[in-house]
């Protein structure tokens, strides 16, 4: 492991595929994961106080054997994203049933069926080695891997591949993920790595950055327009801080909820002008556990319009869910869409459908992307139109503590892990330098607040 990550650190990727040829490949790697004998450790807790530093764990585990069609790559840099969080806290079903019906699948899934879950759904690196049948790459080819996991062996899926079957979230419903030394991906996961950004900021975008691309761009869910006025939940988290982006970058408005002001002055910092903190406002949309508050609704109705001159919201950027969707679906303007692709609330919705069916609103589900969306994402990132928002990065052995943090949403943007690289501002190509300099106070704008 150690002349490949020399090699890597030298800038020598082509090296990669010699050192491989006369060395193989590493038997062994450190990866982070879920033990699986550990699945009822938090029983009887409330979701706060499940801890994902105690689930956790750096473990050395065995390289597994590449497929056709595969590769494995030596990661440089990964991410903490919220399914992480949901894998070490076991909610809302422990991912290892997914790895067991993967496992059903056929000889070559089986090996996914382990007793420790590997997680982890970005990564950043280089290719050690491809798998029989694949063309499009090569060892020593620097990537980042988007997390669709497809098998596409049924015809469903050959309109989106979102529509597979068999579709599935890498290193969630999947094994050997991105938060490792070593990740094993399907060669259609693989996008070139934006040259201009470090390992770690290429790392962060990967998830969330192909999941708002859809949520609001594509025509698959949002398809939104020039001047639409979008509200985003969690301005400045993982989505958030990506849609607020794709809002501006598209001619549209965005209204950027929040709840400090240090993440509002994230959200001015991105260019939004129009924010809202929810803390400050105090809003209650629930008078308790199962009544919501309809006057509420109208309070943050009322602030939108005064935000916007009037105008209610074209599209809602939803993910927080039942604590949310109430009041999401109430201010969305006549005709105008809520897109949700998550409920980290949880995922009981309640919202008045009097409101929707009346004003001929749509809910459109949006679940994270297909490989072109990917890619159209990823590409926005390496022409400097989209930026990473990491803001900080934790070595792989505190990935525990990164987890806590999102869990806890004690972050900003996006929290990075670094797997190979031993320091962050690594991996910068020589020929982006000065394109990056153009961009430097962008890519930092999360950085240490
Ligand atoms: N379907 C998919 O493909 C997909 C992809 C990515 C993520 N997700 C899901 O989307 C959710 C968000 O992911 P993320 O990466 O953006 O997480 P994140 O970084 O934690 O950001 C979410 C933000 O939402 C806001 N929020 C949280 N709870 C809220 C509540 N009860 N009411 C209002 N706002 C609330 C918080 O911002 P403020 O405190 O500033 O308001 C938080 O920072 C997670 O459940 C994740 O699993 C789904």
């Amino acid at each position: 492991m150690h002349e490949i990550r020399d090699a890597i650190l030298a800038g020598e990727y082509a090296a990669l595929a010699g050192i491989v040829r006369s060395q193989g490949i590493p038997e062994s790697y450190r990866g982070v994961v879920v033990r699986k004998d550990e699945v009822g450790m938090f029983e009887g807790l409330a979701t706060r106080d499940k801890d994902p530093r105690k689930s956790l764990h750096v473990d050395e585990v065995p390289t597994p054997e590449l497929g056709p069609g595969e590769a494995l790559v030596a990661v440089m840099a990964s991410s903490v994203n919220f399914n992480t969080v949901w894998t070490s806290i076991f909610e809302p079903v422990s991912t290892f049933g997914f790895l067991e019906r993967y496992g059903r699948l056929n000889d070559l899934a089986k090996r996914h069926d382990q007793p420790y879950h590997v997680v982890g759904s970005d990564l950043s690196g280089v290719v050690l080695a491809v798998g029989a049948g694949v063309s499009k790459w090569k060892a020593g080819d620097v990537v980042v891997a988007h997390c669709l996991s497809v098998e596409l062996e049924d015809p469903q899926g050959h309109d989106d591949t979102m529509m597979d079957p068999q579709q599935r979230i890498w290193g969630f419903e999947t094994n050997f993920g991105g938060l490792a030394e070593i990740a094993l991906v399907k060669a259609n996961q693989l996008m070139p790595k934006p040259a201009h950004l470090t390992w770690e900021e290429a790392a962060c975008p990967g998830l969330v950055n192909s999941t708002a691309y859809r949520q609001l761009v594509s025509k698959n869910a949002g398809a939104m327009k020039q001047g639409d006025n979008v509200l985003i939940w969690g301005a400045s988290g993982g989505l958030g801080s990506y849609a607020t982006q794709y809002v501006l970058n598209g001619g549209g408005t965005p209204v950027c909820v929040v709840s400090s002001p240090e993440k509002a002055d994230i959200c001015r910092r991105m260019g939004a002008e129009l924010i809202i903190d929810r803390n400050a406002e105090d809003y209650r949309f629930w008078k308790d556990e199962n009544t919501q508050d309809p006057k509420e609704w109208q309070r943050f109705g009322k602030k939108i319009r005064e935000l916007t001159g009037g105008e209610d919201i074209d599209i809602v950027f939803e993910h927080p869910g039942r604590e949310t969707f109430g009041a999401s679906v109430y201010v969305t303007r006549k005709g105008g869409v809520i897109t949700t692709c998550a409920s980290t609330s949880g995922y009981m919705h309640q919202y008045d459908n009097r409101y929707l069916w009346m004003n001929l609103k749509r809910i459109v589900s949006s679940h994270f992307a297909n490989y072109r969306e990917s890619w159209e994402a990823n590409r926005l990132i390496a022409k400097g139109r989209i930026h990473p928002t990491l803001s900080k990065a934790y070595p792989l052995e505190e990935t525990g503590q990164a987890a806590y943090d999102v869990h806890k949403n004690l972050h900003q943007g996006k929290v990075g892990v670094l797997c190979l690289a031993p320091q962050e501002g690594l991996g910068v190509a020589p020929e982006a330098q000065e394109f990056r300099a153009r961009h430097e106070d962008a890519i930092n704008r999360f950085r240490d607040i």
